[in-house]
């Protein structure tokens, strides 16, 4: 049931702690504090390149996952929607890494592009939530994200799941490609290791996100900004606004707002900034600078470091703990989730049961 909890999502949303706890426990050895992954019938140190592809949120944690393999473990990294990449026939060298990511493990285009990849002799890793899924059973090695079921159609827990999933196979990686000296390795554990208690904080902060949904939900059209890993967590922000309040909602990198969509700003379409103070802070700033001196209304989500600069600038701000610039995105995703939960609940839509949506999307 739903334990008291208005809707399924409701429920899920407030899981996202401990799943994200469960999931560390599975693949950090807790006497070691080391990240520990299945054996794999591949070698991560040399892997040339990666190719990560799944659809929807999952799409979007992927993405989260690029930043981190990139800059941190150093690796190549190319992405893109699975109904896209299953047709799109990249030249990849034998022994690449295909990564899937999957709630379901049954999404017919990201089975279509793990196939795909298979052809090409391309190592398959899937980050999956059913563990006895198509897709588990096509891969060469499968990362189980710990998030239970989910029954709400729209992601949820899942996604917070994913990315702790990929946050750890990137300090894997690294480790690996040695691109991780010891000390550094420590810290992003830690971080890892600190986050089911800091995302239990976000929901203190309840009001605040609701007095955003009241702004939100009477806008027609949205606009969602990050920059950097930010970006996805935007991307999944108008996503899940779009998916059950049916509002319009579109996700640009906050640098690529002036090269067009800076025209749309007026004062009916309210802003939805994730701009927490990792090094991208300033510059991401000036975007919103910009955006509210031609009328734009800013609603900021930011952590304690931030919340001062950002206060004088936005109309609402959801203030969330400071967090290890690693993983500000998995924290930063728990109050967009909220804010499309709160619209749509202030619309009145059916938020489980989103119309035109299937928990499952078995189709091409
Ligand atoms: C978003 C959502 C969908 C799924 C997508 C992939 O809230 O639910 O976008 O993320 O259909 O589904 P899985 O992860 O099962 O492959």
């Amino acid at each position: 049931g739903k334990d008291g909890y208005r809707h399924y999502m409701e429920k899920e949303l407030h899981e996202h702690p401990l799943v994200i706890g469960q999931t560390l426990q599975r693949m950090i050895d807790p006497a070691t504090r080391k990240v520990v992954l299945p054996d794999l019938p591949f070698d991560l140190a040399t892997v040339p390149r990666a190719v990560i592809t799944a659809c929807g949120s999952a799409f979007y944690a992927g993405m989260v996952g690029r930043y981190w393999l990139e800059e941190i473990a150093r690796l190549p990294v190319d992405i893109d929607v699975a109904s896209e990449m299953r047709y799109r026939d990249p030249p990849l060298t034998t022994g690449s890494l295909g990564l899937l990511i999957s709630q379901s493990g049954e999404t017919a285009d990201t089975l279509a592009a793990l196939r795909s990849l298979r052809e090409k002799a391309i190592h398959i890793l899937s980050v999956l939530n059913v563990e006895h899924s198509t897709m588990a059973r096509e891969s060469d090695v499968m990362l189980g994200t710990v998030a239970g079921p989910e029954i709400s159609v729209a992601s949820t827990k899942a996604f917070t799941a994913q990315l702790t999933v990929l946050a750890c196979l990137t300090i894997a990686t690294a480790r690996a490609r040695g691109t991780l000296d010891p000390l550094r390795e420590e810290e992003l554990v830690a971080a890892l290791m600190d986050l089911p208690s800091r995302a239990a904080e976000v929901f203190n902060q309840g009001n605040a996100i609701r007095k955003m949904a009241a702004i939100v939900a009477e806008a027609r059209d949205v606009l969602y900004l990050g920059r950097g890993s930010m970006f996805p967590v935007a991307m999944e922000g108008a996503l899940k606004l779009k998916e059950i309040s049916y509002i319009h909602a579109e996700a640009y990198a906050a640098g690529e707002m002036k090269h067009g969509p800076i025209s749309l700003i007026d004062r009916t379409v309210p802003i939805v900034a994730s701009v927490p103070s990792t090094p991208l802070f300033d510059k991401t700033l000036s975007n919103l600078q910009e955006a509210k001196a031609r009328g734009g209304r800013l609603l900021v989500f930011t952590d304690t470091q931030g919340a001062d600069r950002v206060s004088a600038i936005a109309e609402q701000i959801v203030v969330l703990p400071r967090v290890h610039d690693f993983v500000a995105p998995i924290l930063q995703t728990i109050p967009v989730q909220m804010l499309a939960y709160e619209v749509a609940v202030l619309k009145g839509t059916d938020v489980d049961q989103p119309r035109n949506l299937a928990k499952s999307v078995t189709v091409e």
